[in-house]
């Protein structure tokens, strides 16, 4: 997508063996439109060659401060002021070391020292042994480093290449790229609580069988990963989906619409704006057996009755936080047709401030999708794209509607 497209980024190797991932990580940078300028350390040189992340960068590698390439021969000057940021991955426990010192007898944080600090973030993805990360002096000194303005990034969780198991690990590359795609992100929602709901709904009939839909829930996730990124505290409420939770995203698993509802209830009091994606099954079952329902033998089949689930959207649009204008809340219409006239009924019916419209059919479990956006002032349509790029668009339509 060019997520990074125009986005020149320093990317510093220090020394550990989370060097082999940023390889990986610097391919995923460029295949997002940025352009990467390696600088390794010498202790990374020992774990990954400078010849690699050439070929991979596809530029030559910066390793000291004596370099007689740069015409002034000064690349910590050189090469930090054309960065838009410098992101340290791996860095070690040493390199933080260093940095909350403020040493400058190596190239790499020499030029961390000399970027202009306001205009060049710093970005630290932190890879250790558990011991290590966990040890006052690593943690001191991350405090240090981070009041300094440097943007910690977190460690991972797991088997560490020592064999121990624990806090340390480098995020994986693909992590790593979504927390940079994040950090460029204007912050749109700073400070709101943003519930999203997402998926289907199953409705059990038995403990082996029940009703459900086919949304995939991607528009949803996409929303709430574009909030996060856009600043906002995120809590997605999702129904049965097999996608992947987007990174700082608290996620909520359910089945039922009852359940949807009661966890919406409880989440949508600290919320500041609601977005309701999930497509909730309108019916369950009247009754729900304890055990499987057999075949007898008869040919009968069983008779199933029905009842309407609540609907979760126009509960919390009816509560006291949403009235009082302290929740802003966005209703989805997946119509088959008519889209603008049904559309314009269901924010009616719903009572929202904001209704986006969609063609079900031709959504479901699409990338790409096309949205009509219905408020008290008209409409306005979000072209076909993909679910990203309308997440993002959605969201800047929602933070440009929030009271101030
Ligand atoms: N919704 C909800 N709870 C329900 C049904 C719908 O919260 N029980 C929400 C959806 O998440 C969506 C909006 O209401 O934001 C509209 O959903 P949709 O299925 O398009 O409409 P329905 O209310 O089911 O109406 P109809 O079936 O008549 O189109």
């Amino acid at each position: 997508m060019n997520e990074l497209a125009g986005k020149h980024i320093v990317l510093g190797l220090s020394g550990g063996v989370a060097c082999y991932k940023s390889a990986e990580l610097c391919r995923a940078l460029i295949k997002e439109g940025a352009t990467v300028q390696v600088v390794m350390t010498e202790a990374a040189a020992q774990f990954i060659t400078p010849v690699t992340m050439q070929a991979l960068s596809n530029r030559p590698v910066y390793g000291s401060q004596w370099d007689a390439r740069e015409a002034n021969n000064m690349p910590h000057i050189n090469l930090s002021r054309e960065a838009d940021a410098v992101l340290i991955a791996p860095c070690s426990a040493d390199f933080i070391a260093r940095l909350a010192q403020g040493r400058a007898d190596e190239l790499l944080s020499l030029l961390c020292l000399a970027r202009p600090a306001q205009q060049v973030p710093l970005l630290l993805a932190p890879a250790m042994n558990r011991e290590m990360w966990a040890h006052p002096a690593t943690q001191r000194n991350l405090a240090q480093v981070a009041q300094d303005s440097a943007t910690v990034l977190a460690v991972g969780n797991g088997d560490q290449a020592c064999g121990e198991t624990g806090d340390g690990r480098m995020l994986e590359p693909a992590e790593l790229l979504e927390e940079v795609i994040a950090f460029f992100t204007p912050k749109v929602l700073a400070g709101q609580k943003v519930l999203v709901t997402a998926g289907p709904t199953f409705e059990a009939i038995d403990p082996v069988r029940g009703i459900t839909n086919h949304s995939s829930g991607k528009m949803g996730f996409a929303i709430a990963r574009a909030a996060r990124e856009a600043g906002a505290e995120v809590t997605l409420v999702a129904g049965p989906v097999h996608l992947s939770t987007p990174r700082g995203v608290q996620r909520i698993n359910v089945q039922s619409a009852q359940n949807m509802l009661e966890t919406v209830m409880h989440k949508a009091q600290a919320a500041t704006v609601f977005i309701a994606t999930a497509a909730v099954a309108d019916w369950r079952p009247a009754t729900q057996a304890d055990q499987k329902i057999k075949k007898d033998g008869s040919g009968q089949t069983p008779v199933l009755g029905f009842v309407e689930n609540p609907d979760i959207l126009a509960t919390v649009a009816q509560s006291q936080h949403a009235l009082v204008g302290d929740l802003f809340c966005v209703g989805f219409a997946a119509e088959s047709h008519d889209l603008l006239a049904h559309a314009t009924a269901k924010r009616a019916r719903k009572g929202v401030p904001l209704l986006v419209g969609n063609i079900g059919p031709a959504t479901f479990g699409q990338d790409d999708n096309a949205l009509l956006l219905v408020d008290a002032h008209g409409h306005r349509e979000l072209p076909r794209a993909s679910k990203r790029t309308l997440a993002r668009q959605l969201v800047a339509e929602i933070a440009m509607r929030l009271p101030r």
